[in-house]
């Protein structure tokens, strides 16, 4: 299956890493619902992965509560909407006949026997999660997630749990960012939905990635001149935005994962992001498993910024 590569929007460029001192901080920022989804290129390759992933370990990728069972119908709903009007070029809509135009996938909405969030998660790159105000305490906690690409989570480990309790493993999370993530969940207005970013750098390509943190020793494999090829830089670029009938909380995440040796071409990044590794403190590097290959990482970095590594090996680059 292909599709000329012109039917796709650009992969955006984003730099979601800084210089200067670790904060953790929300870092939201306002969202324009015009670009509430992200297809781009990878998207016959990403729901592919999705299908198979769905086939063959379907309980590990995709759960739901009965409670959102009306805001799954709202997310469907409002994507099967959006999408075709957004992009035409990639869907289309005939009456209850719904078509991916560049995947070939095609549902027939009156027929279809999948859960309303299963079928949504189908139709995007992005992995969906709903959040739904507990009426006791007030916090919100995810009920219902289609999540074929977690960066090194369980959805059986989090589903009805609140935002705090999902957190627990990010250090700092309690006593920097809970109270105000709660407050701003309670207070998130439909008509201002947000976006913000996470990345970390990893071993390891694969898109499905359920454990993989707090690694320490040292992998010998990867070494001051290959950790270009041998690393990933991989981005979570999220979105929040509450549905208004329901008003659960849909949260979106876009997982974009690149080689680091694309940094070489820009030693300005590298010396950014050579910055912000050395600025994280030592529980959230071992958080993110970067103690194996922390010191060959830096390492790459410094050279690429001081113009030192120009090339990478033939057999990477493809
Ligand atoms: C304003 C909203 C949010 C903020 C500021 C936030 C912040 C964070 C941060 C800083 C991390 C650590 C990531 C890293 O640096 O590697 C993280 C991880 C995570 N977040 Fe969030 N998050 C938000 C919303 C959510 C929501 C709505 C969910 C719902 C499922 C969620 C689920 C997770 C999970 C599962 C992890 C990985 C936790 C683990 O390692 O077990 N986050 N989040």
């Amino acid at each position: 299956m292909s599709a000329p590569a012109s039917i796709f929007p650009p992969t955006p460029d984003y730099v979601p890493f800084r210089a200067g001192p670790f904060r953790l901080a929300m870092g939201l920022q306002p969202l324009d619902l015009r670009d509430w989804i992200e297809p781009d290129e990878r998207m016959i390759v990403e729901l592919a992965e999705k299908e198979r992933l769905l086939r063959e370990r379907h309980h590990e990728v995709f759960a739901v509560l009965p409670e959102a069972q009306a805001s799954s119908a709202e997310l469907l709903t409002l994507l099967l909407d959006y999408l075709p009007q957004r992009f035409p070029a990639l869907y289309r809509r005939d009456g209850t006949l719904f078509q991916n135009l560049a995947t070939g996938q095609r549902w027939d909405l009156a027929r279809t026997a999948l859960h309303p969030l299963d079928l949504a998660g189908r139709l995007v790159q992005e992995d969906l999660c709903l959040m739904q105000r507990e009426p006791h305490t007030g916090v919100y906690c995810l009920v219902g997630a289609s999540v074929c690409f977690p960066t090194r989570w369980r959805i059986a480990e989090k589903m009805g749990k609140p935002l705090s309790v999902i957190h627990g493993p990010v250090p700092g999370y309690e006593e920097q960012l809970a109270a105000t993530v709660d407050r701003y969940f309670a207070r998130l207005k439909v008509e201002k939905p947000v976006w913000r970013t996470n990345w970390s750098i990893l071993d390891d390509p694969t898109l499905f990635q359920p454990t993989g943190h707090g690694r320490r020793g040292y992998n010998p494999d990867i070494t001051p001149v290959n950790a270009g090829e041998k690393l990933w830089f991989r981005m979570e670029r999220q979105t929040l935005r509450r549905l208004p009938q329901t008003q659960d909380i849909v949260f979106t995440i876009r997982v974009y994962v690149r080689p680091l040796y694309e940094l070489a071409q820009c030693p300005e990044r590298a010396a950014t992001l050579a910055a912000a590794v050395r600025a994280l403190p030592e529980p959230m590097r071992l958080y993110k498993s970067l103690p194996p290959f922390l010191d060959a990482l830096l390492a790459w970095l410094d050279n690429v910024a001081a113009g030192r590594q120009h090339t990478v090996s033939v057999s990477s680059v493809h």
